[in-house]
């Protein structure tokens, strides 16, 4: 709705240069900082797994370090489910399934433990930005390698100009923001 991006078009800020000369960062801190904001993008983002009567349709909420953990975990609540912590190489104590997928440069690997997610478990991935779309795309594999079904993903934001959204192919995508 045009509410609420226009509440987090006022809460995020533009820092440039970071990480990186030439690219404009999104900082989400002043959003996350206001109470009304972060609970609207809370309950924005918890709706991608409402039903038409208002009641959660998922089993699990995943949430990616580092980052979407600080969605998730809230999510799940509002969701009332669970929240299921999806890490980057060598945090989790085991048995885990791992997924590795190209960055920019290089390589980067996410784990999640085996018995998160129960065969035919539905779930929703929640994250603050897809951008080339790799680490939810890794993330889904992860809920496939375990039997269960991302059925959204849910987001923050996403920008337009990078393949993040065709990279999903046919899972529903939420995102609050577009770029
Ligand atoms: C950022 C962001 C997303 C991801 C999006 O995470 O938080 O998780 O990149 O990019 P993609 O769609 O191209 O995969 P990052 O790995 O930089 O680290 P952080 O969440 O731990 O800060
Ligand atoms: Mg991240």
């Amino acid at each position: 709705p045009q509410e609420l991006h226009d509440r987090i078009d006022q809460l995020i800020r533009d820092v440039e240069d970071f990480p990186k000369p030439g690219i404009v960062f999104k900082d989400i801190s002043p959003l996350l900082a206001d109470h009304d904001g972060f609970t609207a993008v809370v309950n924005g983002l918890a709706a991608a797994a409402l039903d038409e009567a208002g009641e959660p349709r998922v089993d699990k909420v995943l949430g990616i370090e580092a980052r979407g953990f600080i969605l998730a975990a809230p999510v799940a609540l509002r969701l009332r489910t669970g929240f299921v912590p999806v890490r980057k190489a060598g945090k989790l104590p085991g048995p885990t399934h791992a997924v590795s997928y190209a960055l920019e440069y290089g390589e980067a690997t996410l784990e999640m433990h085996q018995d998160a997610i129960e065969p035919g478990d539905k779930v929703l991935v929640v994250d603050d930005v897809l951008a080339t779309g790799g680490t939810v795309n890794a993330t889904k594999e992860l809920v496939e390698a375990c039997g269960g079904e991302v059925i959204a993903v849910a987001v923050l934001m996403d920008l337009s100009f990078l393949p993040g959204r065709e990279a999903l192919g046919e899972t529903p995508l939420h995102s609050l923001y577009t770029i």
